[in-house]
């Protein structure tokens, strides 16, 4: 296998020091052989992605583990990174695919609730997409985020055929989210979960770690992949992150995929556990 460093974000205020929230597993990768590299944050979300890399020296290949950025900005990342000689191993194709919704909800439908979604955030256009679902409950996200902290307000849709009262919680989700709306509004049939979640950690195909899910670090309940496994493989992605419950039928079911270099960590998992390469 190439050798593959490691970028991580730096710190704010001690640029030299990894950010404190990525500093274990920067840790952990230099003890595990691998070449740690801080890049700069708040630059590669503005728009300045040739000078957060420039202290990323060229080398084959390259995995980040750091805060969430948009599709666009990870293009623009890749690409500063290219300029410099170095490929990361997830291309700005591939995370998009991960990390947005309509990326990987076709490959997936099978065992993830009925999804329909928009381009934007216009009205008619959700109404359409309300209609596309029927009648019923609903859960609310756009293509990479819910705001499941504002449950009632701006995520839970009661019926999405009441159409005034669903563009309402549509509203206040545009509102919270403002800048970071990302792609379109995703409308997702509500499914009555009864489990919490089970985040698993995917290297080329390959279920590599399974642990809790970030919000609830101490308990991990025993998930079957089995009617998983197949489908995740077949994304063809580098590096997933894939969340699953238990519905009360006691089928388990998809949550979402993310990109694996994105998705938070939770702090029961110990940092050398993750699966970079
Ligand atoms: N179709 C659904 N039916 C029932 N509950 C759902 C559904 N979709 C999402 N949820 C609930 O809402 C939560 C947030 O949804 P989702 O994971 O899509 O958004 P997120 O904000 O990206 O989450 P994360 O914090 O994992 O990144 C889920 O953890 C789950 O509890
Ligand atoms: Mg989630």
């Amino acid at each position: 296998m190439h050798r593959v460093m490691l970028l991580v974000p730096a710190d704010v205020l001690r640029p030299r020091r990894p950010d404190a929230h990525f500093a274990a597993e920067a840790d952990a990768a230099r003890e595990a052989g691998m070449d740690v590299v801080l890049v700069d944050h708040d630059a590669l979300a503005s728009g300045g992605a040739d000078e957060a890399v420039r202290r990323v020296p060229a080398d084959a290949q390259a995995v980040y583990r750091g805060w969430m950025l948009s599709s666009e900005r990870y293009a623009d990342f890749d690409e500063a990174l290219r300029r410099r000689g170095v490929v990361l191993r997830t291309t700005a194709e591939q995370y998009r695919r991960a990390h947005e919704l309509p990326g990987w909800y076709a490959d997936l439908a099978e065992i993830t609730p009925r999804t329909a979604w928009t381009e934007g955030a216009d009205r008619s256009a959700f109404v359409t997409a309300c209609g596309e679902l029927g009648s019923g409950p609903a859960v609310l996200r756009d293509y990479t985020k819910s705001m499941k902290h504002y449950w009632h307000e701006a995520a839970f849709i009661p019926d999405v055929a009441d159409a005034t009262a669903a563009w309402s919680v549509a509203s206040r989700f545009l509102e919270l989210r403002d800048s970071d709306f990302a792609g379109g509004f995703v409308v997702r049939e509500f499914e009555n979960f009864v489990s919490r979640e089970v985040r698993t950690w995917w290297v080329d195909g390959v279920c590599r770690l399974v642990g809790p899910h970030p919000d609830t670090p101490d308990d991990l309940p025993d998930a079957d992949l089995a009617a998983a496994e197949p489908l995740v493989r077949g994304l063809g992605l580098p590096f997933v992150t894939a969340d699953f419950a238990l519905r009360e039928d006691g089928v388990w079911r998809l949550v979402e995929i993310g990109d694996g270099q994105v998705s938070d960590r939770p702090r029961s998992v110990p940092p050398g556990e993750l699966p970079l390469t």
